[in-house]
This record gives C-alpha cells, sequence and structure tokens, in this order.
C-alpha cells in the first residue's frame, strides 16, 4: 500500500515536470498526517523594553485608554482574535536582570530600577507578575516565565515559582495570600536564563549546562503544576551550543531554545523597515529561510541524544530586526512593518509547521511596538500590522494534524541568486477541515499551483489572502487597514485537483471541506 502510494506520488511529480504551463507542483496527502502542529508554535513575545508593556499593555487604571486592571482592552481583544496560544515574559535580556519581588505588593511602594539594556529607562515595576498573570488569564492564553539566571540566584528563582504555584501552606504562598491572591496560578513554562551566551552571562556552554542542571534541579513541580523547563539554546548557528548543552543537561530538560533574527544587512546597520530595494528584499527573504536549515541542523544534534524528540525545540525569539524609525529611541526597538514582514511571518510559520516533530514552541519578538511586533499603539490609537494578518490566517493551523506534503516550487531570483518563490503548509483540524496556508515571495510574478489532493473529497473552498500593491506598504495610524485580509477567489476545485493562482507578494489560506 505504501509503495503504492510512493509510486502515485512519484508519477504526479513527473506529470508535473513535463508540463510547461505549471512547474509548480504540489501533492497534498490528506488521509495522511501523524505530527500534531502544537499551538505553541503560533506564540508571542513581550519583554519590558521600550513601549512593549508600557503604553502596549499597561496603561494603568486610572488611564482614559479603556482598560482592565490597567490592562488595555484593545490590545487584549485584537490578540483573543489571534488565538495567542502563550506569552513569554519579561524578557529577552531584561529577563537576567529582573529580581521578581520588587514587581510584587502595592504598586507605590516597589522599588525602582534602571533598565541597563533598553534605553536606560527608570523601570518603577508597576507591572510584575501578578499583572502579567492577569493579562494572560484576560486574553486566555499560557504564561511562559524566564526566570533569572545572569543576575538571580537558584533560591530567587525557586522561591518566585513556589509563590506563583504552590498551594499550600508556605512563606511564599502565603506572600501570594497577602498580596490579593489566594488561588495558586498554573504556570507550566519556565526559562532558565537568556541567551546566557550573550546577554544572559557570557557563558561557555559547559558552564552553563552546570548551572542549568542547578537550577532546574530547584524548579520544582507543586501539586499538578508540571514543569516545562526550557534551557537556554544557541544563538542562530551555534551547533556547538547545542551539542554541548545536550550531551550535558539534555535528561534535565523539556525544551531546549533557539533564537534567531532575521536582519537584512549587518548588526551596524540593519537596513529600514520600510525603505528597501529589491536586491535587500531577497536577501530578507534569503536569510529568513535559513531557519529551516537551522531547525534541520539543530534538530540532528538534538537527535543524537533524544531520538525519540522528548526535548522540544523552543524558537523563543524569532522575528525581523531592522534600523528603529528615525527619531525614536534607539534602544526601544521600534520598527514598523509592512508585507515584506507579513511574507517573513508567512515564510517562518509554514517551516515551524513542517518542523512539529521537534519544534514545540516558537514566539514571534514582540507583540507590541517592538521589533516584528503584531500591534502597534500611539496612546489611544492601536493598529495592526501586516504581520498580525498572518497570524490570524495561520492560526486554523493550531493543533491541527500536519499532512504530508510533496511540493516542487518555482524560483524567484536576483541576478545570480534563487530561492523557492513559494512555501507551503497544510493540515487537517479536529472537525476535518483542510487548512493550506501558501505564500508567494516573488513581488514580481504571480504564481500557478497545481495541487493533487490524495485521500480527500472536497466539496467547497474559500480562501482569504493578504497583499498590497507594493512590498513596502504598511499599516498607519491614518490608514490602518491598508494592508489586511480580503477574500480570496483565484482557487479552483476540479475533481481532486486544486488549481490556485497566487498574486505576487502575498500570503492566501485555503479551507477545503
Ligand atoms: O528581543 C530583543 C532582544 O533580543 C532580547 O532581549 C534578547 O534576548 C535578544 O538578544
Amino acid at each position: 500500500m505504501r509503495r503504492l502510494r510512493t509510486c502515485q506520488i512519484i508519477l504526479l511529480l513527473l506529470i508535473g515536470s513535463v508540463s510547461v504551463q505549471a512547474q509548480n507542483r504540489l501533492i497534498i496527502e490528506a488521509d495522511r498526517g501523524e505530527t500534531t502542529i502544537n499551538r505553541h508554535i503560533y506564540g508571542h513575545f513581550s519583554e519590558h523594553l521600550g513601549r512593549c508593556i508600557y503604553g502596549g499593555y499597561w496603561v494603568g487604571e486610572d488611564s482614559s485608554i479603556p482598560n482592565t486592571r490597567g490592562i488595555r482592552n484593545d490590545v487584549v481583544e485584537a490578540l483573543k482574535d489571534i488565538r495567542i496560544p502563550n506569552l513569554r515574559w519579561p524578557g529577552g535580556c531584561f529577563a537576567d536582570e529582573y529580581h521578581w519581588m520588587d514587581g510584587i505588593g502595592p504598586r507605590a511602594e516597589r522599588p525602582k530600577m534602571i533598565n541597563t539594556h533598553w534605553g536606560g529607562v527608570v523601570e518603577d515595576n508597576s507591572f510584575g507578575t501578578h499583572e502579567f498573570l492577569d493579562l494572560c488569564a484576560q486574553m486566555d492564553t499560557e504564561p511562559y516565565i524566564s526566570a533569572n539566571v545572569g543576575s538571580g540566584t537558584v533560591e530567587e528563582m525557586s522561591k518566585w515559582i513556589e509563590y506563583v504555584t504552590f498551594d499550600g501552606e508556605s512563606p511564599m504562598a502565603n506572600l501570594r495570600r497577602q498580596n490579593g491572591r489566594e488561588e495558586p496560578w498554573k504556570v507550566k513554562f519556565w526559562g532558565i536564563g537568556n541567551e546566557s551566551w550573550g546577554c544572559g552571562g557570557n557563558m561557555t556552554p559547559d558552564y552553563y549546562s552546570d548551572l542549568y542542571r542547578h537550577y532546574a534541579t530547584f524548579a520544582r513541580n507543586y501539586g499538578d503544576n508540571h514543569l516545562y523547563r526550557i534551557a537556554c539554546g544557541a544563538n542562530g548557528g551555534d551547533y556547538n551550543w547545542t551539542e554541548t548543552v545536550m550531551k550535558n543537561a539534555g535528561r534535565h530538560m523539556q525544551g531546549l531554545s533557539l533564537h534567531y533574527y532575521t536582519v537584512p544587512k549587518d548588526w551596524g546597520d540593519k537596513g529600514s523597515a520600510t525603505i528597501f530595494d529589491e536586491a535587500e528584499y531577497f536577501t530578507t527573504i534569503e536569510k529568513t529561510l535559513f531557519m529551516d536549515e537551522l531547525i534541520t541542523k539543530h534538530g540532528e544534534i538534538m537527535d543524537r541524544y533524544d531520538p525519540r524528540k522528548r526535548v522540544g525545540m523552543i524558537i523563543d525569539e524569532w522575528g525581523t530586526w531592522y534600523n528603529v524609525e528615525p527619531g525614536t529611541n534607539p534602544g526601544f526597538l521600534y520598527q514598523q512593518n509592512t508585507l515584506r514582514d507579513a511574507i517573513v511571518a508567512g515564510i517562518n510559520l509554514n517551516i515551524f509547521n513542517a518542523h512539529s516533530d521537534r519544534v514545540q514552541m516558537a514566539n514571534l519578538a514582540q507583540t507590541v511596538n517592538v521589533l516584528q511586533a503584531v500591534m502597534l499603539t500611539d496612546e489611544e490609537k492601536m493598529l495592526m500590522t501586516p504581520t498580525y494578518w498572518v497570524f490570524y490566517l495561520y492560526k486554523v493551523h493550531q493543533d491541527a494534524t500536519l499532512l504530508p506534503i510533496s511540493f516542487t516550487s518555482n524560483k524567484y531570483r536576483q541576478g545570480d541568486k534563487e530561492i523557492d518563490a513559494v512555501s507551503v503548509s497544510a493540515s487537517k483540524d479536529a472537525s476535518g477541515k483542510i487548512h493550506i496556508t501558501l505564500v508567494n515571495a516573488d513581488p514580481n510574478q504571480e504564481q500557478q499551483i497545481n495541487t493533487q489532493l490524495i485521500g480527500a473529497t472536497v466539496k467547497n473552498i474559500k480562501g482569504q489572502i493578504l497583499t498590497s500593491e507594493q512590498i513596502n506598504d504598511y499599516n498607519t495610524f491614518e490608514q490602518p487597514s491598508k494592508v489586511t485580509v480580503n477574500d480570496f477567489k483565484g482557487a479552483k476545485l476540479s475533481n481532486s485537483n486544486l488549481s490556485v493562482v497566487l498574486p505576487s507578494k502575498s500570503v492566501v489560506m485555503l479551507e477545503l471541506q
């Protein structure tokens, strides 16, 4: 049976390759699929950085901006609409200088500190553990807390876990009650150190492995709150970090992180978020596609120590990083977000889906007003960026079964370089609906895609598209819906053949029933 199916797929690919019209050839095995796409792949990250927490979420109870217990309602509603599954907090680099006890108790009495990483501004600690967990509850999202390893202690981290999750009589649980919260919260995801190879302490992988084991020992499970301990993973292509940490500490962790940012130029001059030529656009997409190689190679190392894939790969920081918008604080990392960012997001999410046997979580950096934000705010105004709409389209993949695909893509060329023009992912949800997400990264050419659906009888098809006239179009507070989703009519079904015409520079989601 399996051999018959393989022969069928090879034949279909051969038929496709002799056709002059359509070289993009997609085969979806709709009756197969073993891997669940973990909804946590669609997670986000919010740090005490710039206007992400303060202004982005937290406006305070006395603000004229509509809020619930100090947290702005418009942002919460928008994030609920994309079904945000988890939120990582309080950093980033900030996490390794954050002392959680400064952020509990009466707000007026909380000590102030300097946010040395991000602009040297005063952090007044008005948004702390209770506020963060309230935010997560309002959005119905799972919290992911990053504990301080760089400048903290084992005792401090272990008391934080006790404060948050312990139900019985104990100094920390009693302190929590004193601060107004009787019941413990459920917090499964705990990060143990952030970028410990860099801002989190400039450690070697050997030193960090020992430290991780030490901290992880005192990260306790209380009651039925079973921790998912996430170790600090590599910076991009640092395979030695993964090798060493997996060898030394792999059996003590549930997840291992990976950070990779898409920077079009270099760290000195990263490039503008909105002004770029086609060559720079091409480089951005080429660099973002590197995510696939990173996951494959780090995954191969993890496979050697963990062949049963017990340890999740947690890509808890990813996204585009450009020069800040002119005239804004360089330490605040505020950047606009164009259709290019949407293409980047669509490609990365398709990559994560494809690797969902190993990738168990990913967190886009950072939700509001920082880096590749899904929302921007200006006082009472708020807009959704093109990247937001990608998460809106792709939410259908959350907890669905990944469908096996065979795909050959046309190429998008620049000079003597070429990359795949089209990226694709398909899944089947619990109700049997099939969803296909497609990205055409080519800014000039539409793409015709002939799709063979094996093992499904489809009667209805509908779709939505995100595109715009120019690749650097973006939303402003004056024109907040310049780049947004619309109904898509470019897909036609005839028996088991699905033909799709993808406009240039577009992200499409199809629903088949
Ligand atoms: O997301 C901004 C910063 O990038 C984070 O604080 C840090 O972890 C990374 O270097």
